[in-house]
Order: structure tokens, then C-alpha cells, then sequence
């Protein structure tokens, strides 16, 4: 297999901070060599979780020591749990403890529980340190390695403390996929058809022939697709760094997977692909009934998520105590980061391939909607 190069091409002044994601086979036998012309001194920090530093820890320690790069493992427990606060700080204290200077270079090896937790830590310790995301889950590879949004989660919503930082380089090894959960690449594949759902109709069709193969874990594939969604996450960003207009619409279906999130108490009884696959098909049947989406383009959103075994409705959600009635969930959504001036921002979709954003969501009509949908 080929390594595909692609590129963040930010806009003057920041070109400085320019960057390349590389997406192939292997690439993390190749690491240490792609890491060193960015060091300033042959030595870095990993930061990873149990199960990345189980299965693939060894082969990344191999490959920075071919490079005589000098390494520390910061090994995180795995799940959503981990982008909180306390683990924040104490991965800020374990950085300093180890001597790590502004000019040093972060690893965040793992999904997007690690790129995110320890790109804020990088954002944050000597006011910014260069880091290097190394993604081992599909959902990482896809989108949330490449853009340089971090964060941690707060108890009044998601991802409510974070920064913007970008990354120096991404590496996707499309091999380090073999070893993922079935549910986890379930997850990941939401965020692809998310790309397909808000701009690329094309795409919608060739994942609607593949998805067989793509969930039976299709290295050329998945790294097909790797490359498509990073090719659009990348010229957004370059044009919305800081999402103030276009990159809006990469938060499809997140609005109300995010409040659902929430209820779940952002614990691994539902995961954030999980989440946006159930917002996506809210956001399009929302879009119908306002009379903007056709209805066909919706079911044909949900049959292709539902055929992989995605969530698509109140109905697949795990059974909870806690409170989803649609007071909570709009209540949840107005935390949303798309608010402003009082108005939530909602991304709404004319059709396959056609989101758009709604400046001003009337949440009376979400609420009566969300009741409708079958919210209890
Ligand atoms: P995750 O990081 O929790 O990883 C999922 C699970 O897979 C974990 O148990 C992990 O240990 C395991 N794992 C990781 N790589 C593996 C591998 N190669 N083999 C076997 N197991 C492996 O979850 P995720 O789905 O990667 O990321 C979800 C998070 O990403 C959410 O917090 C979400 O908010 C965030 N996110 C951020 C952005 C962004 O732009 N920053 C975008 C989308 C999502
Ligand atoms: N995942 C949404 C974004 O990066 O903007």
C-alpha cells in the first residue's frame, strides 16, 4: 500500500504551523523517523492508554529507539472518563515531573480520548509544547487527530474546557485498525458516513456499495475512506480554523449526540460514534419534518447506518435511569458551543451531501420534535 500525504495548509500568518498527516500501513514501525527532523532534542513523552500500550506500546518504543529517540510512556486509563479534569492535571504534573520543555514533542498514541486529553495538556503545559498525534482508532484516523480541537469534558457538558492546537504531524496507521473492537470501528464509521452525510453524496454511495468491507476491516478500504475524510477535514480547517462559519457543519448530528452524551454520563454505556450516528438521524428527520430535507434522503441516512448495527433512534439507545426527556435533552444542547447571543446554531441537512447550518434553532420546536421522536 502507497502512504497517502495530505497537508493543513492554514492561511498566513499561521503557515508556520502548517502541518502533514500521513495515512498508510505500517507507518508506526516508521514513526521515530517521521517524529525527529520535528525535535529540538532526541527525546519525547507518549501518552497513551492501557490498551493502545498493550497492543501496539512495543512497536512504537521500537521504532522511536531506531531513531535514538529517548522516550517516557504516560500510560491513561482507556474510556470517555479519562478527558476529565483530575486526569487532565495529573497528566500535566506526570509532563513537568519528567522534564518536558516547550520545544519537546507530545505523542498522543491512541483514539480520540488520548489526541484530545493530551493535545489540551500540550496546549496547556509551558503555555504549548509541538504534538504529534499517532491515531489507532477509526474515528481518530478520520477526524479527530486532524484540526487541533482538544478538550476535556465538563459535568455540564462535552467538551466544554478546551483549546484550539494544532498538531505538528499526524501519523495514520491504518494497520493498527486490526486490532480495534468491532463496536469501536462501529463508532468511527459514524464520523465516516458523517462526512459523506454533510458534503459528499458520492461518498454516501460508495460507502453504501462498501460497507461490508469496510466493517469486515478492508485495510485498502479503510484507508480509502481514512483519506477522504481527512482530505475534507483538512481543507475546512484551513478555511475555518476556529470554526467560525464552515467547520460548523463537521458537527453534524453532534448537538444532540453530545446532550445524549451527557446522559449517559459520558461513560462508555454509549460512545460518541454511537451518539452522532443517533444525532445524525435526528438532525435529518428534524430537517424533514421542518420541510427541508426530503424524507427519502433520512431513511436512506438510517437504513445505511443501521445496516452496519448503528444506533439510529431512542429505541436502540441502552436502557437508563437517567433523565432523556426532551426538556433535558434541549436543556443539555443549549450548552452547546454553537451558542451565541442566546441562539443555539443547529447543523441541519437539505439532503445527503447538503448540511447547512440554522443560525437560530426555535428549541420549542426541537423539544416537540424530540417528544415526537420517541424521547421519554
Ligand atoms: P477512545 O479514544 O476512547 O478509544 C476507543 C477504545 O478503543 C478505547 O478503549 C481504546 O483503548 C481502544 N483502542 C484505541 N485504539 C485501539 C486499537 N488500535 N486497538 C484496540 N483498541 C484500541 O474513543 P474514540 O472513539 O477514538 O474517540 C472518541 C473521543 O474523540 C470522544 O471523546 C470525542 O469527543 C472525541 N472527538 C474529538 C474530535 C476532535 O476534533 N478533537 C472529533 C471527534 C471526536
Ligand atoms: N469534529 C469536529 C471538528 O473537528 O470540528
Amino acid at each position: 500500500m502507497t502512504d497517502v500525504s495530505l497537508r493543513v495548509d492554514l492561511p498566513a500568518p499561521t503557515t508556520d504551523r502548517s502541518y502533514e498527516i500521513v495515512v498508510g500501513a505500517g507507518l508506526i514501525g516508521r514513526a521515530g523517523e517521521l517524529i525527529r527532523p520535528l525535535q529540538a532534542r532526541p527525546f519525547l513523552v507518549v501518552v497513551t492508554d492501557e490498551n493502545v500500550a498493550r497492543l501496539h506500546g512495543d512497536s512504537l518504543g521500537r521504532a522511536l529507539a531506531r531513531a535514538d529517540i529517548r522516550y517516557e510512556f504516560i500510560v491513561l486509563p482507556p474510556g470517555e472518563a479519562t478527558k476529565s479534569a483530575a486526569s487532565l492535571t495529573g497528566l500535566m504534573s506526570r509532563m513537568l515531573a519528567l522534564g518536558v520543555e516547550r520545544t519537546d514533542v507530545i505523542v498522543a498514541f491512541g483514539g480520540g480520548v488520548i489526541g484530545d486529553v493530551a493535545g489540551l495538556a500540550a496546549a496547556l503545559v509551558r503555555r504549548g509544547c509541538r504534538f504529534v498525534q499517532i491515531p489507532t482508532t477509526l474515528l481518530a484516523q478520520v477526524d479527530s487527530s486532524v484540526g487541533g480541537k482538544t478538550a476535556i469534558n465538563a459535568p455540564e457538558g462535552k467538551n466544554l474546557i478546551g483549546a484550539f492546537h494544532q498538531p505538528s504531524l499526524v501519523i495514520a496507521d491504518v494497520e493498527a485498525l486490526a486490532t480495534l473492537p468491532r463496536r469501536e470501528l462501529l463508532a468511527g464509521y459514524a464520523e465516516v458516513v458523517k462526512y459523506a452525510a454533510l458534503g459528499d453524496a458520492g461518498f454516501f454511495d460508495w460507502l453504501d456499495e462498501r460497507a461490508g468491507k469496510l466493517m469486515s476491516g478492508d485495510r485498502q478500504m479503510l484507508a480509502r475512506a481514512v483519506e477522504i475524510c481527512v482530505a475534507a477535514k483538512a481543507a475546512i480547517v484551513a478555511r475555518d480554523e476556529t470554526e467560525k462559519s464552515e467547520r460548523r457543519l463537521l458537527n453534524l448530528g453532534h448537538t444532540f449526540g453530545h446532550a445524549l452524551e451527557a446522559v449517559y454520563g459520558f461513560s462508555d454505556a454509549l460512545l460518541h460514534g454511537e451518539a452522532v450516528a443517533v444525532g445524525m438521524a435526528l438532525a435529518f428527520d428534524y430537517s424533514v419534518r421542518r420541510g427541508l430535507a426530503p424524507e427519502p434522503d433520512a431513511a436512506s441516512l438510517k437504513a445505511h447506518l443501521a445496516s452496519v448495527g448503528l444506533p439510529t433512534s431512542f429505541g436502540d439507545l441502552p436502557p437508563t435511569n437517567a433523565d432523556r426527556s426532551p426538556e433535558r435533552l434541549v436543556a443539555l444542547m443549549r450548552q452547546d458551543k454553537k451558542m451565541a447571543g442566546g441562539k443555539l446554531a443547529l447543523v441541519l441537512a437539505a439532503g445527503i451531501g447538503k448540511a447547512f447550518v440554522e443560525p437560530d434553532a426555535d428549541l420549542d420546536d426541537v423539544r416537540a420534535f424530540l417528544a415526537q421522536a420517541g424521547a421519554p
